[in-house]
């Protein structure tokens, strides 16, 4: 048992700040550090870490605590564990009392596990450069293969004797129980005997995140072909396959300081990497690449770059990974080593330099990559072509940020030598089937803040019905203008309409939505959409007119633009306008431009060309708000009206409804935080 005073002292000295920031890569934000939260799955960072307060708390999934917290929840330890991990990291002492025989017994099985594997990685270790067989066998093998004795020292590589039960003997007789030799799947237990998983074979051991040993690759050193190459340890109460990720240990501080990480195959691959002084690598080794280890991946950097032997296998596999890495919203690029090598046999037969220089040179973009590939196949033959095509977009497709993926679109336009209009019409069916499968399998949950949510918009709505008609609709039109000027061709993505409209949907019909549905089929939606026929599309629907002249002269230029079907230039357009129109929208195209009164009319203005979207619909909402408000009072005038005098209101007052169902839709999209 640690002491009172000893756990005192650790918690004094734990700063969160660099607790947390071993495993999270934080970026100061005022008083507090932000990051992307280690503990559910997420784009933005939500996740506040608080060095005055000694606590981290995460907004979007509301996981909050102290240092010693987050070792637990993170590392999934004790608390003890969490204790002993701080006071490591500290440089603390620990006291104990009444240690020993008390303490064998309260270990926990996890604590059991970590101790039998670190004594059985110390065991192979020791037997390696101490042992004459592991000299003769092991240690000669790994220096042949031209690992260096400091590499061998450092990944802790092993040599397991060629007995039946050389570790267990010498484990047993240190005190280990077999029954937790057998948990660790390092004893086989069988009806008719028992006996060491590796024997006579070389050890990698499989570290944790913090170093903590949790499994072994072992290679064969024989030509057998009965036994496979590598052996590996099964999955046991600390090992789970899916989420490790060899050499992530010894990897993580340099995959945050060069921001990408290097995913390789195998132990000897990662080996040789670090030896050539390349640190920032891991390896999937035992299974094929996973979402989870890529989320693993994901909390140093959003870069992968996966080198890849440039055998047909090879290519397989990194053509899998890629749509993985893509999924996951990570950035990720392709090297491929000549046909036949591999990073370790390729970093042995060049310099670092010459590594390095490959390594930055060969790196090729997803799109580029897939392309050239897939191309050479398909040379002159259309029908080969077009299934190239639907292939590319559908791994565009599952990039879930929808400005990286327009980005995409473009650049695979240009590669495949395709309309970018073909391209997003495909994107488009892709995403639609997509959606439409998973509306079937599930329904989003309401997120946490949704309540929160609900009450800003009342706010908003009653501060809205103060302000009502006091302003004119000029702020508004000024501003998609210069959304017009700025952004008329870029592609966005639609939001989803019904998440703001859900609320006014009869949810006793459940047949109207079968209809729905059908009709949604028929009449396809736009999914991506430019950013001029958005707004032309609203205002014609809605018949907006702007009542600002400067503001409806560059709008019916815009009209004409549209109407002709013509690509809007900004230059050309600019030079092309008359010379009282020309100040007016040089004036809305020009950066510096300061927004600060629409602040205090509530208006908050994203300039942000990041989020397109978010701008160009929010400045659709407003002004549709604004022209909904001028009919509500229209309609209330003659509900009075005609209510005074007895006549029927019925039908004024069903209208009245809608108007107002279809405010607070637009109060939703103007409140709506964006998080992508
Ligand atoms: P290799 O077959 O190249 O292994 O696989 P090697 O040890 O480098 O053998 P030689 O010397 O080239 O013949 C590369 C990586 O793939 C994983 C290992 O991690 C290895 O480092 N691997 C390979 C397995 O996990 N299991 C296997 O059966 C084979
Ligand atoms: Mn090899």
């Amino acid at each position: 048992m640690i002491t009172p005073e000893t756990k005192e002292r650790i918690l004094e000295a734990c700063r969160i700040e660099e607790v947390v920031g071993d495993f999270v890569s934080l970026k100061k934000r005022g008083a507090n550090l932000l990051g992307v939260c280690p503990f559910h799955n997420e784009r933005t960072p939500s996740f506040t870490v608080s060095p005055a307060k000694g606590f981290f708390k995460c907004f979007g999934c509301g996981k909050a605590g102290d240092s010693v917290t987050f070792m637990m929840e993170h590392e999934h330890l004790s608390f003890p564990e969490a204790l002993r991990y701080l006071a490591g990291k500290y440089n603390i002492t620990i006291e104990e009392e009444a240690p020993s025989a008390e303490m064998m017994e309260a270990q926990s099985q996890r604590e059991s596990l970590f101790a039998v594997m670190d004594f059985a990685k110390n065991y192979y270790v020791d037997y390696l450069w101490n042992n004459d067989e592991g000299i003769a066998i092991g240690l000669s093998y790994f220096r042949e293969r031209g690992f260096t004795d400091e590499i061998i020292r450092k990944f802790e590589l092993g040599f397991s004797p060629d007995k039946w039960d050389g570790l267990t003997s010498s484990a047993t007789s240190a005190g280990y129980k077999e029954e937790i030799l057998e948990k660790a799947g390092l004893l086989i237990v069988n009806e008719q005997k028992k006996y060491d998983r590796f024997r006579g074979r070389v050890m990698f051991p499989v570290a944790s995140l913090t170093g903590r040993t949790i499994a072994f690759g072992a290679r064969i050193l024989k030509t057998d072909p009965k036994s496979p190459k590598y052996l590996n340890s099964p999955e046991t109460e600390i090992y789970f396959k899916s989420k490790s990720l060899y050499g992530i240990s010894h990897a993580k501080k340099s995959i945050v300081e060069k921001d990408v990480c290097y995913l390789v195959e195998g132990y000897t691959d990662v080996i040789s990497l670090h030896q050539a002084g390349i640190e920032n690598v891991v390896a999937s080794s035992g299974t094929s690449l996973t979402a989870e280890q890529i989320r693993l991946i994901g909390r140093y950097t959003k870069n992968i770059t996966v080198l890849y032997d440039g055998d047909a296998a090879g290519i397989k596999a990194s053509l899998r990974g890629i749509n993985l890495i893509l999924e996951e919203g990570m950035n990720v690029r392709v090297v491929l080593f000549p046909d036949g090598e591999d990073p370790d046999s390729y970093s042995r037969k060049v310099s670092t330099v010459e590594l390095l220089d490959y390594l930055t040179v060969s790196a090729v973009d997803f799109i580029s990559f897939k392309t050239k590939l897939l191309l050479s196949e398909t040379a002159g033959d259309p029908i080969k072509k077009a299934g190239l095509v639907r292939d590319i977009v559908e791994t565009i497709a599952v990039v879930p940020d929808a400005i990286t993926r327009a980005a995409y679109l473009r650049q695979a336009s240009t590669l495949m030598e395709m309309s970018e209009a073909v391209l997003i019409a495909e994107m488009n069916k892709i995403i639609r089937a997509r959606n439409n499968r998973q509306s079937e399998e599930q329904q989003a949950p309401m997120p946490d803040h949704a309540g929160e949510m609900l009450d800003n918009i009342e706010k908003e709505y009653e501060e809205e019905q103060l302000i009502n008609d006091e302003h004119s609709t000029e702020v508004h039109e000024e501003e998609i203008i210069r959304i017009l000027l700025n952004y008329a061709e870029e592609i966005f993505e639609l939001p989803d309409w019904n998440k703001y409209l859900e609320e006014e949907q009869d949810k006793n019909k459940p047949k109207k939505k079968i209809t729905d549905k059908k009709e949604e089929e028929e009449k396809p939606e736009l999914v991506y959409i430019k950013v001029k026929d958005f707004i032309f599309d609203i205002l014609k629907t809605d018949g907006i007119n702007f009542s600002n002249e400067g503001y409806a002269g560059l709008l019916a230029e815009f009209a004409n633009l549209v109407e002709n079907e013509t690509e809007y230039n900004s230059q050309t357009f600019i030079n092309n306008l008359s010379p009282e129109l020309k100040p007016l929208a040089i004036s809305l195209v020009t950066p510096k431009y300061e927004l600060a009164d629409w602040k205090s009319k509530g208006i908050f203005v994203r300039l942000d060309k990041d989020r397109i979207d978010k701008t160009v619909v929010d400045a659709m909402a407003y002004i549709q708000k604004k022209m909904a408000n001028k009919k509500a009072m229209e309609f209330q005038n003659e509900i009075k009206e005609r209510a005074e005098v007895g006549a029927d209101i019925d039908e004024l007052l069903m209208h009245y409804q809608e108007l107002i169902k279809l405010k607070i839709a637009l109060n939703r999209i103007t409140n709506t935080v964006i998080n992508k």
